[in-house]
């Protein structure tokens, strides 16, 4: 994103429906400027009760956790996930509000709204903009954090090697620090879904937990989306469908080549890049690792938290 076509939004909550126990007098995003003009669009969203939004800042496991999610709310139906790519099964709603026309590839706010319910719409925006009704209907919400380090790095790898940022590692380093890479500031989007988790409406874990432990996400998930328990066949199956190897191998779930089709990325652009959880070890400096890790501190004492409170 050309910094003359970003532009910062801010949206006052006045902590009328987002059940936030620290009420933000007011909070702000990094967007394109043609986002102001698409907003209501998506702020107004006529949400149904059954729906499901995805939310994640960037880079944190979305599509894992999306594929996820839509094969337990549609009873393992691996027929259709085989059949259509996930990314029309649960829509990103978000795309062409910021975008605009440039897609060309149709509003996917009416996409999104098209879907067949139960809905699993994805979106990166962070909790005070997203459609207001997801917080008065309380409708499921399910949410990813992933460490900050390998975010930016999995982030840069992505918008870099898809030719939608210029500039080096360092440079976008520099913007995702200065909250001016897009769907920024990261801590305050992780912070308040987190802030948010024991609300019996929203689902919280993280790319490390899921790393770790995906069984046992699968399993809280699959209880929160009110499902039926899995056979330990089922588990099995679907923890092999979701390990990182199945998925890269994937094309109705790995976007690479849709992305590859439709813009301007090198040979060597992968989507499902690495799949790690500490990828930053040897991918950033040690400097570059101190300023992450003094930056996030500034954030954390502030939240009075510690990192460990949420990874
Ligand atoms: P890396 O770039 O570190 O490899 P998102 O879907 O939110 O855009 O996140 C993309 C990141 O999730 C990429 O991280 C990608 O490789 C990783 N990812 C996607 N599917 C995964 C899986 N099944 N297991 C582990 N990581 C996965």
């Amino acid at each position: 994103f050309e910094r003359s076509k970003r532009m910062v939004i801010h949206v006052s909550t006045n902590g009328e429906f987002i059940p936030l126990k620290w009420n933000w007098p007011e909070t702000w995003i990094s967007v394109p400027a043609v986002f102001k003009d698409n907003f209501s669009s998506i702020y107004d969203f006529e949400v149904r009760n059954d729906d499901v939004f995805i939310v994640t800042f960037p880079k944190s496991g979305t599509t894992w956790l999306q594929e996820a999610t839509w094969l337990l709310l549609n009873k393992l139906n691996y027929e259709e996930a085989k059949r259509r790519h996930l990314l029309e099964r649960s829509v990103f709603m978000d795309i062409s509000t910021l975008y605009g026309e440039q897609t060309n590839k149709g509003d996917s706010v009416a996409k999104a709204a098209e879907l067949k319910s139960p809905r699993c719409i994805k979106s990166h925006l962070p909790a005070h903009l997203l459609p207001r009704q997801i917080w008065q209907k309380k409708v499921k919400l399910i949410y990813c954090a992933r460490n900050p380090k390998d975010v930016v790095l999995s982030y840069g790898h992505f918008l870099r090697g898809k030719g939608a940022y210029n500039g080096s590692m360092e440079e976008f380093i520099d913007d995702f620090l200065n909250a001016e890479t897009l769907y920024s500031p990261y801590w305050i989007h992780v912070y308040t879904m987190w802030q948010m988790r024991a609300e019996p409406n929203i689902f919280f874990t993280t790319y490390e937990e899921m790393k770790q432990n995906l069984r046992g996400v699968v399993e809280r998930l699959n209880e929160f989306l009110e499902q039926p328990p899995l056979s330990e066949a089922q588990m099995e199956k679907l923890l092999n469908h979701l390990s990182f190897e199945s998925m890269k191998a994937n094309q109705q779930v790995n976007p690479t080549e849709v992305i590859k089709k439709s813009g301007r990325p090198g040979a060597d652009f992968q989507f499902m890049r690495r799949g790690i959880v500490g990828s930053y070890k040897d991918e950033l400096s040690v400097r570059n690792q101190q300023r992450i890790n003094e930056w996030s501190e500034q954030y954390l004492n502030k939240f009075n938290i510690k990192m460990n409170d949420i990874f």
